[in-house]
């Protein structure tokens, strides 16, 4: 594999997991924050996670302290200049993207990938904010990304063959399965799944049941893992408000208007696991 060196830009929900399964599969890992106390949460998670594989008998704790070595915390954007792949898991805001790959393009080596975990921004629309658009692609990790299996990866108008074959080799080589998907709002996975949780979060609204409620006649009734309400949570209410957000300003259509409960919880910083409040009560 080509790729031996990644940098991870954001070390929130998706970016600590992506550094996370790099690392493990031996991967130098600059791991990039905006502030020292993000990082020190972000490099404690990893830890925390490695050590519930080793206790699982899954690793031994010489491949966590390995992993571990192999991931450097970094809180500047110059440390991208080495890499193979720059894997970019930022806040979902296309302005907010657009400003940091502009930058990176600027630093990361001429033959680097450039790569969105975007949940729904138009991978063309963040690539031509660089001058390297041919290398520009979505990596689309799953939540909790060291457990899912699934990567999306999304080919821009302008990406080239061979920047799509080495990101599905290097999908691969992190032990995922990597499908590829064309450039919609939403891509395959966000446009199917987040009309599904917006829609669970107007029948709370209404009234049509309680959260265990809606949750769990999806669980039961249809063999879902999660029910929706409690997998918005994971995801993040204003991870799911922002992709409904692109959903109806993209393709137009009224179906796609978020539910002005999901709204009010995240104007009252109710964001789910990551804030200790969301459709349910994580405070313990
Ligand atoms: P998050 O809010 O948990 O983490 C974002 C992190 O990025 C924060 O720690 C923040 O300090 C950091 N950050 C912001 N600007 C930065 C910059 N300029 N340089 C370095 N770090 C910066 O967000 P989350 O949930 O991890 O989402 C990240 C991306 O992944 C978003 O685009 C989201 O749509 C996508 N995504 C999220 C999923 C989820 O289940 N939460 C699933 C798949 C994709």
């Amino acid at each position: 594999m080509s790729i031996k060196i990644v940098a991870v830009i954001g070390g929130g929900t998706m970016g600590n997991g992506i550094a996370h399964v790099c690392a493990q599969k031996g991967c130098t890992v600059h791991l990039i924050e905006t502030q020292q106390n993000y990082l020190d949460r972000a490099l404690g998670t990893i830890d925390k996670n490695l050590a519930r594989q080793v206790t699982k008998g899954a690793l031994s704790e010489a491949d966590k302290a390995a992993t571990l070595g192999r991931i450097h915390g970094s809180l500047s954007i110059d440390d991208v200049k080495d890499a193979d792949i720059i894997i970019e898991a930022i806040v979902e805001n296309e302005t907010v993207k657009k400003d940091l790959f502009a930058k990176i393009d600027a630093i990361a080596k001429p033959s680097a990938i450039l790569s969105s975990n975007t949940s729904t921004i138009s991978i063309t629309q963040i690539a031509a904010a660089t001058k390297r658009a041919n290398k520009f692609i979505g990596m689309h990790f799953m939540n909790p990304v060291p457990m899912m299996q699934l990567v999306e990866v999304i080919r821009g108008l302008a990406t080239d063959d061979a920047t799509h074959a080495a990101v599905v080799e290097f999908s691969q080589a992190l032990g995922k399965t990597p499908i590829t998907v064309n450039d919609f709002p939403g891509f395959v996975s966000n446009r199917i799944l987040m009309p599904m949780i917006n829609e669970a979060v107007y029948c709370l609204m209404e009234g049509v049941g309680e959260a265990e409620a809606i949750d769990g006649v999806m669980k039961l009734g249809m063999n879902h893992p999660m029910g929706p309400l409690a997998l918005a949570d994971l995801i993040g209410l204003d991870v799911c408000l922002a992709i409904m957000e692109v959903l109806h300003r993209d393709l137009g259509d009224s179906k796609y208007r978020s539910c002005p409960l999901l709204k009010k919880y995240v104007a009252a910083g109710f964001l789910g696991r990551k804030s200790g409040r969301g459709f349910y009560n994580y405070a313990n």
